[in-house]
Parts: structure tokens; C-alpha cells; sequence
């Protein structure tokens, strides 16, 4: 007996010690004290060694785009890093191409900062702030996409260009243990700038769609930051080739909108694809919209018209449209949002009808 109890003794003393030792690794293994991070060769920070450069701007209010959160599996997180980044890990590789490897850019939820970084970084993201909005509406518009309105508190305003998106900050829920950023383009004019719509399709256990469409009420206030991206509204006198299909609308709208609140004359037109008349939306403000501006055109289409639909108009893809109608391609400049499949179908046809490369931009929903 007195041996047992010898031997529950020793074990738990030894047990305890490796406790210890392993709470005392984990103070200091991983604590690189305070380092230096300077931002365009300008900004100065003090930020806590050890932890990721993602983490070390967010914690500075620099809200870079992050749809995974930091689990390296987005790829968005892409910065410049001048000086101090360390080795190029792993767990980059899938995102950073060779050529950016070679211009030292680096997926910043994986680089931990162990010594004075220099980095560089787009100055428009200086701009990237985190708001709390309060719910104004959430409607559904169609089966599986809804139309959320959200409204700034106090007198904050948030100033985007037309055709920018933004991140919701997705908390924590019933199925869902972690807090992640998603992306969604904004669909209201930039003029409205106490408030912003989004169009937000459900996708089965997608985490922030999920929690849109199911637990989301009038009452919550939802985290968004932005703006974010490089597809907008360009300045010039070429006729606008709109393309999209479900979401892919919210971009355009915000640019519609935009043209008629600075009354911009241009001949433009709208191409939007759905697969049933159930699918289709915001048509009544799309209308309203080809009366505000004088040269724009709406063209819908139905890949998927059944008997009920009643359906008299267009039917098939995008892509028959433009085939059909598009007849004046190197005078034009394109927008498409939508799926990559959907973009990756109508750019050459784009191309081939004329429209130069350069004058094709997208915003890929992936
Ligand atoms: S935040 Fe998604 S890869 Fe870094």
C-alpha cells in the first residue's frame, strides 16, 4: 500500500513539474518583446513580437482584406514585405506565386513577426475602417438571396467608390465557433453614405450566409469593414457593357446609382442573367433606374424558364446576349460580377467582339 501511494506521489510530482515547465515554455518560447513595424517607409508602430502581421495591423486599426480570418486559405491577405518578413513558409506557397515570391510579397496571417518589419501596403487601406451598424431592413428578394439595409449610428458616414465591397464581420454562433470575415460588394450609391445594402445569396453552411439568413434579426448590429477593392467606376466617355448574374448585381447597381446621382450621360447596358422569373430582382427599382438615366438599357435573360414563369423575353445565358445585341465592341468598356465561370465565358467573348483588355474589368464572386 505504502508503495501505491509512493508511486501516485512521484507521478504527480512529476506530472506537476512538466506543467510548469510547459506554462513557463509557452510565456517564452513565442515572446519576441516589442518590435518596430514601419508601413510605406512613413508610419511608425510598436507591435508585439510574436504575433502575425495580420494580427499586429488589426490590432493598429489597419484593416487589410482577410475573408478566411487568418487560416491562410484565402489568399487575400497579400502584403509587401521589405525587411524583416523572415523565410517564405509553406503555407504560403499555395497563394504567392513565384513572381510575387521574387517582389517579397507574403500571405500576412502566416508571417509571425520575430524582428523590425518593413512593409508596404496599398495607401487606399488606410481608409479601411470597422463600423457597427444597426439593422435597417432584411427582406428576402428571391428565394435565396436577401436584401439587408444597414444604417451608421450617431453622425459616422462611410465614403466608398461605386463597384467596392466590403467585409462582414461574422461572430460567433450555434454551429459556428469562430469569427471570420466574408466579403460582399455594396449595392447602395456612395452619395447614401449613413447606410449601405448588400445583397446576400445563401449558400449551404457557408458561415456568414448561414448566420444572414438564419440568425440575424432586425434588432442585431452586424461589424462591417471596408471599403475594399479595385473594381469601380472608371471616368471616361466609352458606351458601358454591363454583365452579371444573381449577386453579381450589386455592384452594378451601386454604379447605376452613382451615374444618376452625379447625372453622368452614358449610353449603357445591363446585361443580367437568372434562372427563373423567381430569380429575378429588383427589377422595379432597375426600371425606375432607365427612366433616371436617359441612355441606360436593361436586357434580362432566363437560363431556366419553366411554364410558370410566364416567360416571354430572353431566354438562355448572358453569353446569347451579348452575341446577339453587343454590336459596337471597341467603343465599349465592360463590368462583369458574377461566378468565375460566368466570367471567364463572357471575357473572351468580350474580347472577341472587340473590347479591349484593358477596358474589361471584373469582380470574380468566388
Ligand atoms: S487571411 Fe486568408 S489567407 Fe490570410
Amino acid at each position: 500500500m505504502v508503495d501505491i501511494l509512493k508511486t501516485v506521489l512521484i507521478i504527480s510530482s512529476i506530472t506537476g513539474a512538466l506543467a510548469y515547465l510547459l506554462s513557463l515554455a509557452n510565456k517564452t518560447i513565442g515572446n519576441y518583446g516589442e518590435k518596430k513595424m514601419v508601413i510605406n517607409e512613413e508610419y511608425d508602430y510598436v507591435v508585439d513580437g510574436g504575433d502575425t502581421l495580420l494580427t499586429a495591423l488589426i490590432d493598429n486599426e489597419i484593416f487589410i482584406p482577410s475573408a478566411c480570418g487568418g487560416k491562410g486559405s484565402c489568399g487575400y491577405c497579400k502584403v509587401k514585405v521589405n525587411d524583416g518578413g523572415g523565410r517564405f513558409l509553406p503555407t504560403e506557397a499555395g497563394y504567392v506565386s513565384k513572381a510575387e515570391q521574387e517582389e517579397g510579397i507574403r500571405l500576412s496571417c502566416q508571417l509571425k513577426v520575430k524582428e523590425d518589419i518593413q512593409i508596404e501596403i496599398d495607401e487606399e487601406l488606410f481608409n479601411v475602417k470597422q463600423y457597427d451598424y444597426d439593422i435597417n431592413f432584411i427582406t428576402d428578394v428571391t428565394p435565396k438571396i436577401k436584401h439587408l439595409r444597414v444604417q451608421l449610428p450617431d453622425d459616422n458616414e462611410i465614403s466608398f467608390k461605386p463597384g467596392q465591397y466590403i467585409q462582414i464581420l461574422t461572430p460567433k454562433y450555434k454551429g459556428n465557433r469562430e469569427e471570420v470575415y466574408r466579403a460582399y460588394s455594396i449595392a447602395s450609391a456612395p452619395k447614401d453614405n449613413r447606410n449601405l445594402e448588400l445583397f446576400i445569396g445563401y449558400i449551404p453552411n457557408g458561415i456568414c450566409t448561414t448566420y444572414v439568413h438564419q440568425h440575424l434579426t432586425p434588432n442585431d448590429k452586424i461589424t462591417i469593414v471596408g471599403p475594399y477593392g479595385d473594381f469601380f467606376y472608371q471616368h471616361s466617355d466609352r458606351e458601358m457593357v454591363m454583365v452579371a448574374i444573381g449577386t453579381g448585381m450589386a455592384p452594378i447597381m451601386s454604379i447605376l446609382k452613382y451615374m444618376r446621382d452625379e447625372h453622368i450621360d452614358r449610353k449603357v447596358t445591363f446585361y443580367f442573367g437568372a434562372r427563373t422569373r423567381e430569380d429575378l430582382y429588383m427589377m422595379e427599382e432597375l426600371e425606375t433606374l432607365t427612366k433616371e438615366l436617359p441612355r441606360f438599357r436593361l436586357i434580362t435573360c432566363l437560363s431556366r424558364p419553366t411554364e410558370a414563369c410566364n416567360w416571354d423575353g430572353e431566354k438562355g445565358r448572358v453569353t446569347d446576349l451579348i452575341e446577339k445585341y453587343l454590336d459596337n465592341g471597341p467603343e465599349c468598356e465592360a463590368y462583369l460580377c458574377g461566378s468565375p465561370v460566368m466570367i471567364d465565358s463572357v471575357t473572351p467573348l468580350l474580347q472577341e467582339k472587340g473590347i479591349p483588355e484593358e477596358h474589361i474589368f471584373y469582380d470574380k464572386f468566388e
